[in-house]
């Protein structure tokens, strides 16, 4: 018989519930709170744990009712442990925590930014060592891994993340939150004419940094106004967008000089990015480095990548016990420690 994993997301503002079954996806059931959250330009967390609450029940029927399976058949529940909003992530927990339970089955606590970096198996098996880029509203990480479950932070941003730079960037443009497909879609059309200062240009590491980036756009924005001046935004996006992309694909470039890398993988909110998926793959091909994108549904959150990763940690029997907490803000190199 197959083994079955339920699955569950609640770490910011989707609520998402996918059964797996030997590697086959059977339910994605995806519940966005996105609408919710705009009049407010973010994530309200209050709202979002509220909404998480409200949601679970419903995205748990529909989950079952798609894949044809009952509560019974499934051989272990896992969930976003962290990282995350703390409430948000107290719901799925909470909800993952009673079935098991209730099922007298095993508990798999799962990282959030390492199910991302496992999203990519949904396109083709990984293969190691690799380098994985995570870039997300949250977060902005190198992480290299030589073997399955084997996480190494190689990089990290120093203050902003890249895709929080991107909605703050957005909203002082004038654009709907979340800001990255907007921008990025102006960028399109704009040509880079502002000349932005490249950030940690001379740093000879993999670190990021997005605050200096973002405060010269805004600023450069507020002179405009105060002066009277028009502002082309499209042309603005794009020379963004040639920096702040700019800055990950250099930093991917020295990494794999530097390291042995058989592949390079995308993951989180930001490898949605269209310059991002084209320019990387295109410079890496000269060294004969392949690049998997993660397809677009997965870079948005789900609970799909949630059940791929738990595959792989219920082979490792990575379960915890019913004293379970929620972290914010694990580490991905701690995934094991709970
Ligand atoms: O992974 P995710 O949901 O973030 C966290 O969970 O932290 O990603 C959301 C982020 C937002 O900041 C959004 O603006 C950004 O990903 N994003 C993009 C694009 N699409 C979404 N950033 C740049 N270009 C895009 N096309």
């Amino acid at each position: 018989m197959k083994m079955k994993i339920l699955a569950i997301e609640s770490s910011c503002d989707e609520t998402g519930v996918a059964i797996i079954s030997d590697g086959a996806l059977l339910a994605n059931i995806v519940s966005t709170q996105i609408e919710m959250h705009q009049k407010y330009g973010g994530v309200m967390p209050e709202v979002a744990s509220r909404l998480h609450a409200e949601n679970i029940g419903v995205c748990l029927e529909a989950a079952l009712e798609k894949a044809q399976v009952k509560l019974e058949e499934i051989d272990a529940f896992a969930c976003t442990r962290g990282p995350g909003l703390i409430g948000a992530l107290h719901v799925g927990l909470q909800a993952c925590k009673t079935l098991a339970m209730l099922y007298q089955k095993p508990l798999i606590p799962v990282h959030h930014l390492a199910a991302h970096i496992y999203a990519n198996e949904f396109v083709e098996p990984l293969k190691f060592p690799l380098l994985a880029v995570v870039v997300s509203g949250g977060n902005t990480e190198l992480v290299y891994m030589k073997e399955h479950l084997h996480f190494e932070i190689i990089g990290e941003t120093k203050d902003d993340a890249v895709g929080e730079c991107y909605d703050k960037v957005a909203r002082v443009l004038g654009l709907p939150y979340p800001g990255g497909l907007p921008i990025d879609k102006l960028a399109q059309v704009g040509t880079p004419t502002y000349d932005l200062p490249i950030p940690l240009n001379h740093d000879k590491g993999y670190d990021f940094s997005y605050s200096g980036l973002k405060t010269h756009v805004i600023n450069l924005v507020h002179n405009a106004e105060q002066k009277g001046e028009q502002i082309d935004v499209a042309n603005l996006a794009a020379s963004f967008q040639k920096v702040a992309i700019g800055m990950i694909i250099d930093r991917v470039l020295k990494a794999v000089n530097d390291f042995p890398v058989a592949q390079v993988v995308l993951a989180g909110g930001v490898s949605a990015n269209s310059y991002l998926r084209s320019e990387l793959p295109l410079q890496l091909a000269k060294k004969n480095i392949p690049v998997i994108r993660p397809p677009m549904w997965c870079c948005t959150d789900q609970a799909a990548m949630i059940a791929k990763l738990a595959e792989h940690l219920y082979q490792e029997k990575i379960f915890a016990n019913f004293d379970l907490g929620v972290d914010p803000n694990w580490q991905i190199d701690d995934y094991r420690k709970f």
